[in-house]
């Protein structure tokens, strides 16, 4: 395949920033995106250029670094997958294909398609733990877990923490991610002593990183490459309203 792409350059924070247009030909359909990028930076190194910046690590979908907006979608035109599970074959020869870096405020940009995403982290340090007495471990079965709740406390643990639901929101909101985070621990016995506070520090958190606020638009379950589902967002609004009950 033989393809354009138009990425956005961007050198620092303080850079405006731009698209620049390059041609990536003989791509392999069954290279994945980032793969494509990599071929593309070798040529810009030989070239003496700048190669483009982009975060990735494990590229299989489990580390949640590789987010960027491809043609205007956060992960890409497939949906429900992270950019290096992408492949190219969701793409015709002859496409020219935008390249951007998640566009929110919480996510400032650090060069071309990086973004920092230490809002998160602040979150997550916000409530994200649960007290447990130290020594040796106890009895797996100590505690015991009835299988729906051990079910969807796994399902909501399985955010990866990529962005791509404030990126596709229209108003920049973190809730399923938050939602997320809130429902694996307060969906577990183990998660009880702070689930009050945990759900009042960390939309406090959220508030305070500038993330919006959610409107039940639904866009962010749609590139969720996860699939975590809205309905924990109304379950993180029902927590909230209990603790705040409870002040
Ligand atoms: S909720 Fe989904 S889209 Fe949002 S950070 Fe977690 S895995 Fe990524
Ligand atoms: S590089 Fe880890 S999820 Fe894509």
């Amino acid at each position: 395949m033989d393809i354009q792409v138009r990425v956005w350059r961007q050198s620092d924070p303080s850079d405006k920033g731009r698209m620049v247009t390059y041609d990536v030909k003989d791509i392999s359909p069954d290279a994945s995106f980032l793969e494509m990028l990599d071929v593309l930076n070798e040529k810009l190194i030989l070239d003496g250029d700048d190669p483009i910046a982009f975060d990735h690590d494990c590229r299989e979908g489990i580390c949640g670094m590789c987010g960027m907006m491809i043609n205007g979608v956060a992960h890409g035109p497939e949906r429900a997958t992270t950019t290096c599970q992408l492949h190219m074959r969701h793409f015709n020869d002859g496409d020219v294909i935008d390249v951007e870096p998640w566009r929110a405020s919480a996510f400032p940009v650090v060069k071309d398609l990086v973004v920092n995403r230490g809002a998160f982290d602040r979150i997550i340090q916000a409530g994200g733990y649960i007290t447990a007495p130290t020594g040796t471990a106890p009895d797996a079965h100590a505690t015991p877990v009835p299988k729906p709740d051990a079910d969807a406390a796994f399902e909501a643990a399985t955010c990866i923490g990529c962005g791509a639901c404030v990126a596709a929101c229209p108003n920049g909101s973190s809730m399923l991610f938050t939602a997320a985070k809130v429902a694996h621990l307060g969906l577990l016995p183990q998660g009880q002593p702070e689930r009050d506070s945990r759900v009042v520090d960390m939309l406090e958190a959220q508030d305070e990183e500038g993330f919006g606020g959610c409107t039940n638009m639904g866009e962010c379950t749609t590139v969720c490459p996860k699939g975590i589902p809205l309905t924990l967002i109304g379950r993180l609004n029902n927590d909230y309203r209990k603790a705040m009950k409870k002040r």
